[in-house]
């Protein structure tokens, strides 16, 4: 059995192949365009190993995705490719379009052919799962319930209006082809392999490079923040147990406030790797204009995925991000490998020239 994942070598995509292949014995087809945002490092620990076929391409690019379907004749298909980082979205959301809504549609294209030509065992076991964000659903006020699967959509950002976009042509090809699709829409992910772009990798990162820690507006924004490895173990679960046309939304009930969570990296950083003039990284943030449209908070209601398929996350917030930071002060060398050119570019973009280091 096979199953072919995009976006395999990104963030999440990346962790979860590496713990596919820890716990099953199934073949994983990983198509990824390497962008900025995937890398091969982040796979080297099955680079030797036969069930891992890494394909470098583009999920919207059919004839070579018609290809890897008839050769290799996966069970399911899971869609993690995307555009993910919705800074980058405001600067530029032609890139968000194209991949995430008209590549989506791409790939959807293909695997119904595919699927519609299976054999009826094969057709009724055949899944098609599509990793989303709880960013579809918009910005709740301070003490609104927390999202279910019901929840209007009310995307803000370029980067969210193009993922409910896709998760409309997902759920549209279910309702009307019969694909049998499964949708995560998750929270905030953390964890090893995070692009130093995001929040919580770039405020490890810049404190202990001397940077400035920059915190957008009031620092008081909150998120739903979830270990990366209990996202790959839920995927796992619905695509195992899920219900065909289901909603599952994901998330761990740890809502934190931004500037919460850049303490706490402070604090931990103190700990494991105190800074060599013996001060608080916590010294270094640095309270930056606000990002456009900022999304005020989002929540996850989870109970749908524990109820309905006994799912639950292994780490809590404070054992989830201990391990993230350790993470980091273990691997400077993945870190200097994903700071090329191109990063230092963004970082100039978005947050003005690099200051002299503190
Ligand atoms: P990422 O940006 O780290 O990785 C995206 C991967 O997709 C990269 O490896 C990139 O090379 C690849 N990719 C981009 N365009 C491609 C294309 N045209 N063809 C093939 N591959 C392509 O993103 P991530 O954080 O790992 O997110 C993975 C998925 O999970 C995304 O769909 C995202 O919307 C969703 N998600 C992310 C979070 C989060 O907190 N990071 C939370 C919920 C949902
Ligand atoms: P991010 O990691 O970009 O994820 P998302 O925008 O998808 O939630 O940002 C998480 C939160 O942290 C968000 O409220 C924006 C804020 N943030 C900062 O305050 N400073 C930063 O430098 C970054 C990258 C994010």
């Amino acid at each position: 059995m096979t199953i072919l994942v995009t976006g395999g070598a990104g963030f999440i995509g990346s962790n979860f192949v590496l713990d596919w292949l820890a716990a099953s014995h199934e073949t994983v087809v990983n198509l990824d365009k390497l962008t900025y945002a995937g890398n091969l490092h982040n796979l080297a620990a099955v680079a030797g190993d036969p069930r891992h076929v890494f394909v470098h391409g583009d999920f919207g690019d059919t004839a070579l995705v018609n290809s890897l379907l008839a050769t290799h004749q996966p069970r399911a298909v899971l869609n993690f490719a995307a555009e993910s980082h919705v800074d980058r979205s405001i600067h530029g959301p032609g890139d968000f379009i194209h991949t995430n809504i008209v590549g989506t549609f791409n790939l959807l294209e293909c695997v119904r052919a595919y699927w519609v030509a299976l054999a009826a065992p094969e057709q009724a076991g055949f899944r098609f799962l599509h990793v989303s964000t709880d960013e579809v659903y918009g910005s709740l006020g301070k003490s609104d319930p927390a999202f279910t699967e019901t929840h209007k959509y009310e995307p803000n950002s370029p980067y969210s209006a193009s993922k409910a976009a896709s998760d409309h042509l997902v759920r549209a090809y279910h309702h009307t082809y019969g694909l049998p699709v499964l949708t995560t829409n998750c929270s905030n992910n953390y964890g090893p392999y995070h692009f130093p772009e995001k929040l919580i990798p770039l405020m490890i990162v810049n404190a202990q490079a001397g940077k400035p820690l920059p915190v957008y507006g009031d620092g008081q924004q909150i998120r739903d923040w979830l270990y990366v490895k209990d996202h790959c173990s839920a995927i796992r679960r619905v695509l195992e147990a899920g219900a065909v046309g289901e909603v599952y939304n994901v998330g761990g009930w740890n809502e934190k406030p931004n500037l919460d969570i850049v303490h706490t990296v402070c604090a931990l950083l103190d700990e494991l790797k105190p800074r060599p003039d013996g001060k608080p990284y916590r010294e270094q943030i640095t309270y930056v204009t606000d990002r456009p449209g900022h999304d005020r908070r989002y929540a996850i209601d989870a109970r749908k995925i524990e109820q309905q398929l006994g799912w639950r996350p292994a780490e809590t917030f404070d054992s989830g991000i201990r391990k993230t930071v350790q993470w980091y002060l273990d691997n400077p060398d993945w870190v200097a490998n994903v700071q090329s050119g191109g990063y230092r570019e963004w970082l100039a973009k978005q947050y003005g020239e690099p200051k002299n280091p503190i």
